[in-house]
């Protein structure tokens, strides 16, 4: 069963940014249902990579296309997903260390990581537009 699903109000009116968003909750799911099924460690490590790779080429992505549009709120959001991408490479440091198992609740933390970036964050870009 997938953690995350697509409603269309986590849609930033923007098609192509919205299948980025798509990209990553599948990418979240794929992490959620290698935990649930007991995937070892590999595994587990490289969905976990996966999704910090998508995530800095959806983020450059969207940094690109904001500053294409002028968009005023660019610096802020920009200090967002970086803080955000730090987020995610501690859990994955941590994870490698071995100092930090993958639960429910670290998956919890990552659709809100998510769905909370979308719904407060990004939904601004697209009404810019
Ligand atoms: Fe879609 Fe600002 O990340």
């Amino acid at each position: 069963m997938d953690l995350i699903t697509w409603e269309d109000k986590l849609s930033v009116n923007i098609q192509s940014m919205d299948q980025e968003h798509k990209q990553l909750i599948g990418l979240i799911n794929e992490l959620h249902n290698a935990m649930r099924q007991g995937q070892g460690k590999l595994v587990l490590s490289s969905t976990l990579e996966n999704l910090i790779r998508y995530t800095q080429t959806h983020f450059t992505n969207e940094e690109k296309l904001m500053q294409e549009m002028g968009y005023p709120n660019l610096k802020e959001h920009k200090k967002e997903h970086a803080a955000l991408t730090k987020q995610v490479i501690d859990l994955q440091n941590r994870h490698e260390q071995g100092e930090l198992v993958l639960t429910i609740e670290i998956m919890q933390f990552l659709k809100n990581w998510l769905t909370h970036h979308i719904l407060n964050t990004d939904k601004k870009y697209g009404e810019f537009v």
